[in-house]
């Protein structure tokens, strides 16, 4: 059994039943093949820019200071290997499926699966996160125009019930009731009673998502060209933003840098993860694409690219604009205009963000019924997943699966936790992926012309230096480690873990000359897992455990490898 549980397929092989658009004799039919490099990069912008950069960036720079800017750069430089990683990727499997299938042809059938199952958290829960923004973004759209919709319609029940009870506690201990306190008590005395309970849904997350979900059930084609436009307006109002962002700049505001020290920054972790999370789901387009392999390395790297410088002067400016303590809020981009007297800015960038985070979802939205349909083809989810609709040539059965997984959750999550859980997901299949990047054999003449090439540089020595190096800046952290070992420590805990499964990468490396570029990416993703906290971890697992039941129940058995 456990060597059937790594069963893999080969490249060819996978490449070869992609070309036929066949499953197990049965014919999936073709994709439409119509996207270009700039399609590509366009469609990766539209999938990085979105909540992260107009609301999780907030919380971040409150807990961070004017270093979460830092943050920004290390994290860019992390996802930086790992787009390298799947852009080698891409370049020799160009098949829709992104670190599903790359998985598959290196670690084998398990490590797939698990792969698959973790990608779900990026692409449906991630997009949970994103229509809660978009609602509120649009929520706040519409009361600067005067529409006011019944606030029980506008927010999950967990959030009103917080609100209405963090309210009647302040009126309670004496504070005058201001217009927002009045907004939760209004949303609650006028939700609908049903059965004892009162009723709150979030139906402007709830349609967005169906509408997103209408345009990626019709065509490839009327995606592409909706996140043309909207990736070029977003830009637009981002560089706008960081031009009159800095006239409006106080230095002074950059002292202390680090006011919580380098704990205050690594809290930021998952948000700013978050931000730069979606430049890997254009790797689910690859049967789309003209010459994906050739154009899908590019659309990726120059995406990051871009995203990376407009990300670390946004962060630069919003940190000198007010005090970072006043950063805190959903929408700290239009917040800092509005508080530098410059409303009319905030209401753009409202507009914009309603913009970028709609771009994110339609992306996110492409990618997961693409991913499914590849896990259908390799018989681990029903036929239905991987079926084409012979009109639209859109695997129609997943996109519709997907519409009700994430539109049905969107009327009653509360995204907090969620960004957790899209950040693991994510971070995990990020280390697998390059973890891949080493399996694969080193020379592959297959290769077309002007495919992308990661290039090899041996890491035989600069890792352990690195390691070296790595140990003795976190002496102090090894230390307070080891001496809390029986407490409740869990970041800690994490770090030592960390540690040892660095000093193996590190050893590996040693005896097997290891390209240097996918070491680094295993190592410096799996370091920003350390950070997430415990509470995140405890639904990770449990998300893998019902995963796993699946797998067993369902796809070891049907798997096309099974008996192979
Ligand atoms: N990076 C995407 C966003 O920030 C997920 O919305």
């Amino acid at each position: 059994m456990s060597s059937s549980l790594f069963r893999r397929k080969s490249i060819d092989k996978i490449v070869k039943e992609a070309a036929e658009g066949l499953s197990d004799g049965h014919s999936t039919g073709n994709l439409n093949k119509v996207l270009g490099v700039r399609d590509l990069t366009f469609m990766g912008i539209a999938a990085v820019v979105g909540a992260g950069i107009f609301s999780t960036i907030g919380k971040a720079a409150f807990d961070g200071g004017p270093g979460i800017s830092l943050l920004f750069v290390i994290t860019a430089i992390t996802c930086g290997f790992s787009a390298l990683c799947y852009a080698e990727f891409a370049s020799r499997v160009p098949i829709a499926g992104s670190a599903y299938t790359y998985a598959y042809v290196s670690f084998g059938e398990l490590i797939a699966w698990i792969i698959g199952w973790a990608l779900i958290l990026e692409y449906a829960i991630g997009n949970i996160v994103v229509a809660i923004s978009w609602s509120s973004y649009f929520n706040n759209l519409l009361e600067a125009l005067h529409i006011h919709l019944p606030g029980w319609l506008t927010v999950d029940p967990s959030t009103a019930s917080a609100a209405f009870k963090g309210t009647t506690e302040s009126i309670a201990s004496g504070t005058p009731i201001t217009p927002n306190m009045q907004l939760v008590l209004d949303a609650w005395n006028n939700a609908p009673i049903i059965g004892g309970a009162r009723i709150f849904i979030n139906l402007p997350a709830f349609i967005i998502v169906c509408l997103v979900s209408i345009l990626t059930y019709v065509g490839i084609k009327e995606s592409k060209k909706s996140a043309n436009a909207m990736v070029i307006f977003k830009v637009l109002v981002i560089i706008f933003v960081i031009i009159m962002g800095i006239f409006s700049v106080k230095p002074s505001y950059w002292s202390p840098f680090m006011p919580n020290g380098i704990e205050g920054i690594l809290k930021g972790v998952s948000a700013v993860f978050y931000a730069y999370i979606g430049f890997d789901a254009i790797s689910t387009t690859a049967e789309e694409c003209k010459n994906p392999q050739r154009d899908l390395p590019r659309g990726m790297i120059y995406s990051l690219v871009i995203c990376t410088i407009l990300y670390i002067l946004i962060a630069l400016v919003l940190t000198c604009m007010v005090p970072f303590t006043e950063l805190n809020v959903n929408d700290p981009l239009a917040f800092v205009f509005e508080r530098v007297g410059k409303e009319w800015i905030g209401y753009v960038v409202s507009i914009s963000a309603v913009v970028a985070t709609t771009s994110v979802l339609l992306v996110f939205q492409l990618g997961q019924p693409r991913i499914w349909m590849s896990m259908s083809r390799d018989g681990l989810l029903p036929k239905a997943f991987g079926k084409i609709h012979p009109k639209y040539q859109t695997p129609y059965i997943s996109t519709i699966v997907t519409a009700i997984i994430v539109a049905v959750p969107s009327l009653f999550m509360q995204s907090s936790l969620m960004t957790d859980l899209t950040s693991i997901g994510t971070l995990f299949a990020f280390v697998l992926v390059a973890g891949g990047v080493l399996m694969l054999p080193r020379n592959n003449d297959v290769l077309a012309k002007g495919s992308f090439r990661l290039p090899y540089i041996n890491g035989q020595f600069i890792v352990p230096v690195l390691y070296g190096i790595f140990i003795y800046l976190g002496w102090n952290r090894i230390i307070e480690g080891i001496q809390h070992l029986n407490t409740d420590k869990f970041q800690e805990f994490l770090f030592l873990i960390y540690l040892v499964f660095a000093g193996f990468i590190t050893i590996l490396t040693f005896i097997r000359k290891y390209s240097l570029i996918p070491v680094l990416g295993m190592l410096s993703c799996s370091y920003l897992l350390v950070e997430i906290p415990a509470i995140s971890w405890l639904w990770f697992f449990a998300w893998m455990g019902i995963g796993l039941t699946i797998y067993f129940l369902y796809g070891y058995r049907k798997s096309k490898l099974a008996g192979a």
